[in-house]
C-alpha cells in the first residue's frame, strides 16, 4: 500500500511530515523517508530500513531545515525492503524526487529504455524509473508549468498503479502529485497545503480537502491546488470538509479494520491481478525459475486460512495443470514424513511469511531438496527468502487479525498460478484460457455487486447472532469456502462454528442437528447442485434453519432455504472467490451484533511465530 505524506507552506516540513507518517503507518512499515529541499535549494534525503521509529532514532531530532518536502512509508512490491529501495528516490543529478505508492508494470521495458539514454539507477523499485522518467521530460525546461508538464508526460508512459508525488530542486514552492487506483488527498490549509495517501495524515493541520481522482495530476503551492486530467484539460473540483476523528480516520470511516478491508476486496482482486494478465495469456515469470519438467506432484502446504486458500489451490491445479496436488495442514506435513523430492513441487501459502509451521515446512521442504513456490503478502518475509519462486498478493498491509482480503488475493493467485501451469504444460488453449480471463478480470464488479448487498446479509446475521452451534455444509468447489466460512464466525463471535463436506454430514454430525442449529449450505451452480439439495432436504428434515450461499437467478434455492445470501453468477472453479464475501460480512455482522473485539479477537495472532 504504501504512506505518501506532502507539505508546502510557511513552516518547517520535516516535524509535520515524521507525524503524518506516523499516522500513515498503517499502511506499510517496511521502510520510511523523507525528502526536504533546503533553503540552499539542494534536496536532502533522509531514509533507514524499517519502521518509522528507527528514521526517527537515526535523524535523533536533528532534521533538515526548509518549507517543501516529502514522506513515505513503504509497503515493498519491488524490490527488497532495504534502505537503498526505500523511498525517496531521485533522479541522476538529485535535482528531482519522487516518492510512489503502486505498482509501475511497464518499469523494466521502461528502465532499459532510460539506461540506454545513460540514466543510472541504484535501487531494484519501479518507481525509481518515474523519477528518470521525469528528469528525461524536464531536461531543458524551466518554470513550474513545465514541471507539472513533465510529471504528466512521465505518466503516461507508465503502465499500472500509482499515487505519485514530485517535487524539482528549481521550484521551491511547487510539489506535484497524481493518482492512479492508488489514493491521494490534498489538504488545504491557509497559505499552506499537504497532499497525503490518506486523511489521518491531515487532520491536525486542516479539516479542508479534496480528493484527487483516478487519471489526475495535481500542483500544489502555497496559496492552493490546481488539478488536470493526463491530457492537461484542468479540472475544477469543490473541497469537502472531514467530519471525522483520528480513529475513523485510520478505518477509512468504517467501524472496523475488518469492514475496511472486505471493501478494499475488488481493488485487492484488480491488484492480483496486476500486470499478470496479457491479452488471452496468464504471465508469471516468477514461475520460469521452476524445472517443471521434472515435476510430478504438488503439496499445497498453510495454515488457517492459508490452508483453506490451498484447498481450493489444490483443486485449481488438478482443474487447469492436470497435475496431481495435495494440501496439507503445515503442523502435520511437518511431522508426516513426506515424500519429498525434486520431481516434487511444495507449494507455501502464508500471509504473514512468518508463520512458524509453515517456514518449518520449507525448511523441510529445502533439506529434502524439493523446489520451492511460496505465495505470501509481505515482501522480504521469512519465508520468501531462499524460495525457489515467490508470488505476492500484492493486497498491501492486512491489519484486522483475521484473513478477509488476503483470502481473495490468494485464490485469485493460486487461479493465475494453476493456469499458468495449465499453459506451460501445454494443456490449455487460448481459447480456453480466454473466458477464464474474462471472468477473472470481471470478479472486481461481481464483489462489489456482494458488497451492495450487505445490508441484507446484516439482516440475516442480526436474527441469527443468538445461536450457539452453526454448521457450513458443501461439496466440490464449495466444500474450502463452507470451512472457511465457518473459520470466520468462530474466530471473531466466539460461536461454535463446524465445517463439513455436505455428502459426510449423515455420517455422524446429523445428530447434532435440531431446530436451534443453523446449517449455511453452499449450494453454488455446478454438476453437484442437486446432490446438495438433497443434502439441504436432510437438513429440514432435522428442522433446522437452512442458509444459503446462492447465485443470483437460482429460483430453486429459494424453495428449500430460509434465507439466500446471493452472489454473481461466475465460473464454478471461480466460485469461491466470490462465496468468501458473504460468509466473511455473515461472519462479521454476526460479531458486531454480539459486541465482540472484532479485529483482535481473543486468544488469537495475525501471525503466529511459535510451533
Ligand atoms: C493465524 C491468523 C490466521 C491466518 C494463519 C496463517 O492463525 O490468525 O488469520 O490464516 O495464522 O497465517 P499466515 O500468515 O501464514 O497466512
Amino acid at each position: 500500500m504504501c504512506g505518501i505524506v506532502g507539505y508546502v507552506g510557511p513552516r518547517t516540513a520535516a516535524p509535520i511530515l515524521l507525524d503524518g507518517l506516523q499516522r500513515l503507518e498503517y499502511r506499510g512499515y517496511d521502510s520510511a523517508g523523507i525528502a526536504i529541499l533546503t533553503p540552499e535549494r539542494k534536496i536532502e534525503i533522509k531514509k533507514t530500513q524499517g519502521r518509522l521509529s528507527v528514521l526517527l532514532d537515526a535523524l535523533q531530532g536533528s532534521t533538515p531545515p526548509g518549507y517543501l518536502g516529502l514522506g513515505h512509508t513503504r509497503w515493498a512490491t519491488h524490490g527488497e525492503p532495504n534502505e537503498i529501495n526505500a523511498h525517496p528516490h531521485a533522479d541522476c543529478d538529485g535535482r528531482l524526487v519522487v516518492v510512489h505508492n503502486g505498482i509501475i508494470e511497464n518499469y523494466g521495458s521502461l528502465r532499459e529504455g532510460l539506461r540506454a539514454k545513460g540514466h543510472h539507477f541504484t535501487s531494484e523499485t519501479d518507481t525509481e524509473v518515474l523519477a528518470h522518467l521525469i528528469e528525461e521530460e524536464y531536461r531543458g525546461h524551466q518554470g513550474p508549468d513545465e514541471f507539472v508538464t513533465a510529471v504528466r508526460r512521465a505518466l503516461k508512459q507508465a503502465r499500472g498503479a500509482y499515487a505519485l508525488a514530485a517535487f524539482c530542486a528549481e521550484e521551491p514552492e511547487l510539489l506535484v502529485g497524481a493518482r492512479l487506483f492508488s489514493p491521494m488527498v490534498v489538504g488545504l490549509g491557509s497559505g499552506e497545503n499537504y497532499l497525503a495517501s490518506d486523511i489521518p495524515a491531515l487532520l491536525p493541520y486542516t479539516r479542508q480537502a479534496l480528493i484527487v481522482e483516478d487519471g489526475e495530476i495535481v500542483a500544489l503551492d502555497r496559496e492552493g491546488a490546481s488539478i488536470w486530467n493526463l491530457e492537461g484539460v484542468a479540472i475544477s473540483r469543490e473541497p469537502f470538509h472531514i467530519g471525522w476523528d483520528l480513529e475513523a480516520a485510520e478505518k477509512g470511516g468504517y467501524p472496523h479494520f475488518m469492514l475496511k478491508e472486505i471493501y478494499e476486496e475488488p481493488q485487492v482482486i484488480a491488484n492480483a491481478l496486476r500486470g499478470r494478465l496479457d491479452g488471452e495469456r496468464v504471465l508469471l515469470p516468477e514461475v520460469d525459475k521452476l524445472d517443471l519438467a521434472k515435476i510430478q506432484k504438488a503439496y499445497i502446504v498453510a495454515c488457517g486460512t492459508s490452508h483453506y486458500a490451498g484447498l481450493v489451490g489444490k483443486r485449481l491445479i488438478e482443474e487447469f495443470a492436470r497435475l496431481p496436488a495435495e494440501s496439507i495442514i503445515a503442523s502435520e506435513f511437518r511431522y508426516s514424513n513426506p515424500v519429498l523430492d525434486q520431481n516434487t513441487l511444495v507449494i507455501l501459502i502464508s500471509q504473514s511469511g512468518e508463520t512458524a509451521d509453515t517456514l518449518a515446512a520449507f525448511r523441510l521442504a529445502k533439506e529434502s531438496g524439493a523446489p520451492t513456490l511460496v505465495v505470501a503478502n509481505v515482501l522480504g518475509s521469512s519465508i520468501t527468502r531462499g524460495a525457489d519462486a515467490v508470488l505476492y498478493l500484492q493486497a498491501g498491509p492486512e491489519i484486522c487479525v483475521v484473513a478477509t482480503k488476503t483470502y481473495l488475493a490468494m485464490l485469485a493467485v493460486l487461479t493465475l498460478l494453476a493456469l499458468d501451469l495449465g499453459q506451460r504444460r501445454g494443456l490449455l488453449a487460448h481459447s480456453q484460457i480466454a473466458p477464464i480471463l474474462q471472468e477473472l478480470r470481471d470478479l472486481s464488479a461481481k464483489v462489489d455487486r456482494v458488497l451492495d448487498g450487505a445490508e441484507a446479509i446484516a439482516e440475516i446475521a442480526r436474527r441469527y447472532a443468538d445461536r450457539k452451534n452453526f454448521f457450513f455444509i458443501g461439496r466440490g468447489w464449495d466444500y474450502p469456502s463452507a470451512l472457511e466460512g465457518a473459520l470466520k464466525l468462530k474466530e471473531i463471535s466466539y460461536l461454535h462454528a463446524e465445517g463439513y463436506p455436505a455428502g459426510e454430514l449423515k455420517h455422524g454430525p446429523i445428530a447434532l442437528l435440531d431446530p436451534e442449529v443453523p446449517v449455511m449450505a453452499l449450494a453454488t451452480p455446478g454438476p453437484l447442485y442437486e446432490k446438495i439439495i438433497s443434502n439441504i432436504q436432510e437438513v429440514k428434515a432435522r428442522r433446522a434453519k437452512v442458509l444459503a450461499v446462492a447465485a443470483e437467478g437460482d429460483k430453486e434455492i429459494t424453495h428449500h432455504a430460509d434465507e439466500v445470501l446471493w452472489i454473481p453468477r461466475t465460473l464454478e472453479p471461480l466460485s469461491p472467490i466470490l462465496s468468501a464475501v458473504p460468509l466473511q460480512l455473515f461472519a462479521y455482522y454476526v460479531a458486531r451484533e454480539r459486541g465482540c473485539d472484532i479485529d483482535k479477537p481473543r486468544n488469537l495472532a495475525k501471525s503466529v511465530t511459535v510451533e
